[in-house]
């Protein structure tokens, strides 16, 4: 018995439209839905169904998203230019070049689809079977408006597929709507993009009229009915990019419930974003791009990551805003905290309300508890900010460095003017300006003696009451 070869599979993702509805100057496909442009979904979906191949049809805008799929995919993914958009079926025509002369079967899907499924795909694709030709992918629509429909036949098989634009009443009834997404046998794909004409409302080569080419010659058309109507429509305006980016953050939640991960309903993840069991992430929480969670970690409401990596055990309290930074293992930030980038919290080291820290490591156990500017900066472990401190690291040109020795003692409202180094264990009074180096164990202070003078305080008042 021979076993036979799988047939190779391309993936074709028309992503040349403007996206007219969308009333940007950035063509519909990047736009962004939980931190990723919203072909990558599509392409991702490809590649994970099967596909050895996959070729972007790019148009409108496309130096940006050439430059994307280059930056994110390399060459597993090639391009093909459509000059003008003329339609589907001209997009998929610029595609055939690019097809491999092995191709047998071709997925066609459009790049404003991110909710698709893998696994639906999969079964398109087998739905083919041995002698189909084409299958279409369609969905039961509440509302239909827009969508092309699937006219079919007293048994069921389907007749053609028609615009709304260039349907009649009885055929707008119809609510089970083509998805956009095919199966389709590459040898009869090329033979029947060479047959369509531009013969309707837009005067467009409209790639859905395959289907009717394929039915009027007695071939095989296939079908699959998806799963969920809704998570398969196109994206084609901003509401409908709202609703479909709602859907996957709901999708992205989900999967970490499934891994022992407490995530409150209004919390927003992104796909990027890992999170380690029993960690809890409140309502109101945004977490984005390279940011990491560790195990059982909290971060309460209304706090914002960007790319920040969270140590086991760490507690974000709420409304606290990190950037490009690390937080240490049991270490205590917020509320109110913002840190920029490069901070460096190391475990069981404390960062309170209204203390900024930027490029600034802040070692195990340290803490700032109020009201700071610690930029540029090395605090030692154990060491004390008090409230009110700030490190002066600017001078109008430069940034200046400020290091802090183990154990030291800042005393509230003290400026430290960088760069200066305060010793290990070191003590820094109230109020102080230090303006050179502490050495280690010493005592700094900075401060215009106190003067009283006894009941002068109603004189100087009766005085500034007669000039008023
Ligand atoms: C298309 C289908 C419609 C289906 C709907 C599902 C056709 C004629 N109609 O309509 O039956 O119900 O999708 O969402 O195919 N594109 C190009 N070049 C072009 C035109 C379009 O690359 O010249 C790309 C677009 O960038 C987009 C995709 O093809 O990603 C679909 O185009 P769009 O204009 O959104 O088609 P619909 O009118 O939604
Ligand atoms: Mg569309």
């Amino acid at each position: 018995m021979t076993t036979r070869e799988p047939a190779p599979f391309t993936a074709i993702v028309l992503a040349a439209g403007q996206g007219t509805r969308m009333k940007s100057d950035t063509p519909k496909v990047l736009h962004e839905l939980c931190g990723r442009p919203m072909v990558d979904y599509v392409i991702d979906a490809a590649l994970a169904a099967g596909a050895d191949d996959v070729i972007v049809v790019v148009g409108y805008g496309r130096e940006a998203l050439t430059a994307h799929l280059a930056a994110t995919y390399q060459d597993r993914v090639k391009t093909a230019v459509q000059e003008a958009q003329r339609g589907t079926g001209d997009a998929v025509r610029v595609a055939l070049p690019k097809l491999a002369e092995h191709a047998r079967e071709v997925l066609v899907l459009c790049g404003d689809t991110p909710l698709l499924d893998p696994n639906e795909l999969v079964l398109l694709a087998a739905s083919l079977g041995e002698t189909g030709v084409v299958s279409l992918l369609t969905a039961e629509a509440a509302d239909p408006t827009g969508y092309g429909r699937v006219l079919r036949d007293r048994t069921g098989h389907i007749l053609a597929v028609r615009e709304h634009r260039d349907a009649n009443d009885e055929e707008r009834r119809v609510r089970e709507v083509n998805t956009g997404v095919y199966a389709v046998a590459a040898a009869f794909l090329r033979d029947a993009i060479g047959r369509l004409s531009p013969n309707n409302a837009q005067g467009e080569l409209y790639l859905t009229d395959i289907i009717a080419d394929a039915a009027f010659s007695g071939q095989t058309v296939g079908s699959l009915l998806a799963k969920s109507a809704s998570a398969l429509v196109g994206v084609n305006d901003r509401a409908q990019l709202a609703a479909a980016e709602d859907i996957l953050y709901g999708r992205i939640a989900d999967r970490f419930r499934r891994e022992g991960i407490t995530i409150r309903t209004s919390a927003r993840i992104d796909a990027s974003v890992v999170i380690e069991q029993d960690a809890t992430i409140e309502h109101h929480v945004v977490l984005r791009g390279n940011t990491r969670i560790g195990k059982g970690a909290r971060i309460d409401v209304g706090s914002v990551l960007t790319n920040v990596d969270v140590a086991e055990n760490a507690v974000i309290k709420p409304y606290s805003i990190a950037t490009d930074s690390t937080i240490g293992a049991s270490a205590q930030i917020g509320p109110f905290s913002h840190l920029r980038p490069q901070s460096r919290i190391e475990e069981e080291a404390h960062i309170g309300n209204f203390v900024e820290t930027k490029k600034t490591r802040v070692r195990r156990g340290a803490k700032a508890n109020h009201l700071a500017y610690l930029g540029d900066g090395d605090i030692g472990e154990g060491a004390n900010i008090g409230a009110g401190t700030i490190f002066c690291n600017y001078d109008g040109f430069k940034k200046h460095h400020t290091e802090i020795g183990r154990e030291a003692f800042i005393g509230s409202d003290s400026q430290i003017i960088a760069p200066v180094r305060i010793g290990v264990g070191a003590y820094v009074a109230t109020g102080t300006t230090v303006t050179k180096n502490v050495p280690d164990d010493a005592l700094a202070i900075s401060r215009v003696k106190q003067e009283n003078k006894e009941g002068y305080a109603s004189r100087l008042k009766a005085r500034l009451k007669a000039a008023k």
